[in-house]
């Protein structure tokens, strides 16, 4: 299964999993062959991406079949949560009420479904729509977030209100002008100055809250500092910046940057998490990076890659930590010569194979048609 812009759709690609508009309703089935009609269909409804099967996954023979990706958080509890979510934001936007029974419930089934899979890889993120994207941004924020704070120990108390102040990280947004917030192009620098005020805004909306703790008001206030000094609101640095908030900091940039929009394709993993090691020390706390990094799949179970072999192989494992060195099962050869059964490299043992190409869903299909 590929995560795949909606813009890189071709005919011939073949569903994976359902594909839900951002009210709920059922728009294309597993299993749907795409035709233009189905594709110009999705683009009308704004999905950014889709879930398409891998060709290649389906042909093996030996029983090693990837047919489920493990995941961090339930597809069903995922578009929940959007939904919820959608409500909820919207309903501070009309009328500048907060339910905050609405979001605590959200953080709270996120946190435990978070905290039931732990040790889960992120290997897909959701899917969104162009309307829904701040609200599926602010899910998997928090998924990203608690997930973290999992694998730094955080006890329960800590957990819920971590995944609060995550979810409600954007707040503020709901009271920026929307012909800025939803701008396609770039923003001037007076809109930019709007724009860097939906911190302070969501911190002033939220501190008044007494359901909600202020420290998860806090995260909403001080998620675009940075850990140099040079962020905002404040330019707070270092560790006077809550540890929540550095890590929704790192969650934030990341899911951003790998998020398929209407007009491009998102970063794929391995190159976001080369942005995101640059951006160490200077934009992220270097120790919490580390940990947020250690939990994504570089190369995703499911991705094809090229080898220095001139071997082409499909990803069949990845272990935490050492992510760069997936155990894989060769599918073309060297010659060119497609392979049933191929034979098991694992990288963590051999050591001077190196992985120079990751192949997008459209190259896949190429190289399936190529080959067969
Ligand atoms: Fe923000």
């Amino acid at each position: 299964m590929q995560k795949i812009a909606t813009i890189s759709l071709q005919p011939g690609m073949v569903i994976a999993r359902n594909v839900f508009s951002t009210e709920g309703v059922l728009l294309l089935g597993t299993d749907t062959e795409l035709n233009h009609l189905h594709i110009e269909r999705l683009r009308q409804f704004g999905l950014t991406s889709i879930y398409i099967k891998n060709p290649f996954t389906d042909q093996m023979v030996d029983g090693d079949l990837i047919d489920t990706i493990p995941e961090v958080v339930r597809e069903e509890t995922r578009v929940q949560a959007v939904q919820a979510v959608h409500a909820a934001f919207q309903n501070i936007s009309d009328t500048r009420q907060v339910d905050t029974k609405e979001f605590k419930r959200t953080a709270a089934f996120l946190t435990d479904e978070v905290i039931k899979n732990r040790g889960a890889m992120v290997h897909l993120t959701d899917i969104r729509s162009r309307d829904g994207y701040t609200f599926g941004h602010s899910v998997n924020v928090c998924v990203l977030s608690t997930l973290t704070g999992v694998k730094l120990g955080y006890n329960l108390l800590e957990l819920r209100e971590l995944a609060l102040g995550a979810l409600l990280h954007d707040t503020g947004k709901m009271l920026i002008p929307k012909e800025i917030l939803v701008k396609p192009g770039p923003l001037t620098v007076e809109e930019r100055k709007v724009m860097e005020n939906h911190p302070d805004y969501g911190f002033d909306i939220l501190r008044r809250q007494s359901e909600i703790p202020l420290i998860s008001s806090h995260v909403a206030l001080q998620h675009h500092e940075k850990f140099d000094g040079s962020g905002y609101t404040r330019s707070m640095g270092g560790l006077n910046i809550h540890h929540y908030a550095r890590i929704v900091a790192i969650a934030d940039v990341y899911d951003a940057i790998t998020s398929d929009r209407p007009y491009k394709e998102g970063t794929l993993p391995y190159e976001a998490y080369e942005i995101m090691m640059s951006l160490a020390n200077t934009h992220f706390d270097p120790v919490i990076l580390r940990t947020f990094l250690s939990q994504i799949a570089i190369y995703p179970l499911d991705s094809i890659v090229r080898l220095n072999t001139g071997e082409i192989a499909l990803v069949t494992k990845v272990i935490s930590g050492l992510q760069t060195r997936p155990t894989l099962r060769v599918i073309i050869d060297a010659n060119g010569h497609r392979q049933t059964e191929g034979a098991e490299i694992d990288l963590t043992k051999q050591l001077t194979t190196f992985i120079d190409k990751i192949f997008t869903p459209a190259e896949i299909l190429e190289l399936d048609a190529n080959s067969a």
